[in-house]
């Protein structure tokens, strides 16, 4: 991203007469939440977790000092212990995992902000060593996908999965239901079912990794609806206006692929709508690469869900406000940017350079490289 880009600062004025009177520094409400900008932290795996897959002792900082956002999504947080696909990740399923971000929720309250937990099951990414009783994955096809995972304190093939069998497939969606309300118990505005980057809910919507012959293979309303039951139950249990979905149409994220993208995504979008869920998430092109990766109308998605599109990958402060000032999106996802910016609100908003993330502390360890990343102020005290 570039520095000191000249950026319209806040509107002094409430009273938006038209389209370009938009900017990502004013208030936006989502469902009943008021968020402070259209700015938003994207979901980020950092594998820290401690003893019983509970947020790190660090966790509640880091969050905290990202409080700025008009929202933060924390990162993929597993709805059970089946669930897991990587080393040192959390979960919500235990009374300490709860009470474990409740610490991480009070730290972000107290600062005013705004925050959605994503939930997540990996299926078929991830290996045996991760799993209850060293067992196979499980997958909607047994399809092992030629990608690695972060296991033993290092990168190793993914296990060869096993298909769930059509009567396990209830207890997955009831695992997303009590996640979900075990979200609201830890004090979470609400949560972002995880339907992106190659993961259980995209395995069965892609048919690059689902060949089954039952209700949830074959043709796009079956590949769908394990997503659409997923997204149904937790809407239920909390509140649409507190349910959100991510989404990553052409990702190959987790090796994995699909023949029909737009017809498929188009038909998920209108059910999503039909839901009344709070926001549709999309992450437009290939997760962390190309936004061309493949063809798509990322506009077709916006048109047929009424409520917030939120966008996310790639974007620059320029290419965003250029989106909200054409209505393309209402809200935007920077994910890599908050990694070494805490204050990455204030930053673009006063066009301040951005400081770059640390690739070797991404994954796994402590504070360092997690809560050291000064903010300006910092930076300028020092
Ligand atoms: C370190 C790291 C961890 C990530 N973890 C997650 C995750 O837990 N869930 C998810 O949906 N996406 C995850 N992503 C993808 C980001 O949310 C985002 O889609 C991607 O970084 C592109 O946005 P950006 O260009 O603003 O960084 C991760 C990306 C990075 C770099």
């Amino acid at each position: 991203m570039s520095s000191r880009v000249p950026f319209p600062a806040r509107s002094t004025t409430t009273q938006q007469t038209d389209m370009t009177d938009k900017t990502l520094f004013e208030p936006y409400t989502l469902g009943s939440l008021k968020l402070s900008n259209r700015i938003v932290m994207a979901p980020l795996t950092r594998n820290r977790a401690g003893a019983g897959l509970i947020p790190s002792e660090h966790a509640a900082t880091y969050y905290g000092q990202r409080a700025s956002a008009g929202l933060i999504i924390t990162e993929a947080t597993q709805i059970s212990a089946d669930a897991q696909g990587y080393q040192d990740t959390p979960g919500l399923y235990t009374q300490p995992q709860i009470d474990g971000w409740r610490r991480v929720t009070d730290a972000v309250h107290a600062k005013g902000g705004r925050i959605f937990v994503q939930l997540w099951h990996v299926g078929r990414i991830s290996h045996v060593d991760l799993r209850p009783g060293g067992t196979a994955p499980v997958a909607p096809s047994a399809i092992r996908a030629a990608t690695k995972t972060f296991v033993n304190n290092g990168f190793h093939d993914v296990s060869e999965p096993r298909a769930l069998a059509l009567d396990e497939i209830p207890g997955i969606v009831e695992d997303f239901r009590q996640a979900a309300a075990n979200a609201i118990a830890a004090g979470f505005h609400g949560v972002e079912v995880h339907g992106a980057n190659g993961y259980l809910l995209e395995q069965f919507i892609k048919d690059g990794a689902n060949t089954r012959t039952d209700a949830y293979g074959g043709s796009i309303e079956n590949r769908a609806r394990l997503l659409l039951e997923v997204t149904a139950a937790v809407a239920t249990e909390i509140g649409a206006e507190r349910t959100g979905v991510r989404l990553s149409p052409v990702s190959t994220a987790g090796a994995i692929s699909c023949s029909d993208p737009q017809p498929q995504y188009d038909y998920i979008a209108d059910k999503l709508d039909a839901l009344g869920i709070v926001y549709l998430h999309v992450v437009e092109g290939a997760t962390g690469g190309s936004r061309d990766a493949a063809p798509f109308d990322f506009d077709s998605m916006r048109n047929r869900f009424k409520k917030t599109y939120l966008a996310n990958n790639g974007y620059s402060p320029e290419l965003a406000n250029a989106r909200l000032i054409e209505g393309k999106a209402d809200l935007f996802a920077f994910g890599r940017p908050f990694i070494g910016n805490p204050d990455l609100v204030e930053r673009l908003e006063i066009g301040a350079p951005l400081a770059a993330l640390n690739p070797a502390t991404l994954y796994g360890g402590g504070a360092q490289g997690y809560t050291d990343y000064p903010t300006l102020a910092d930076s300028s005290a020092r």
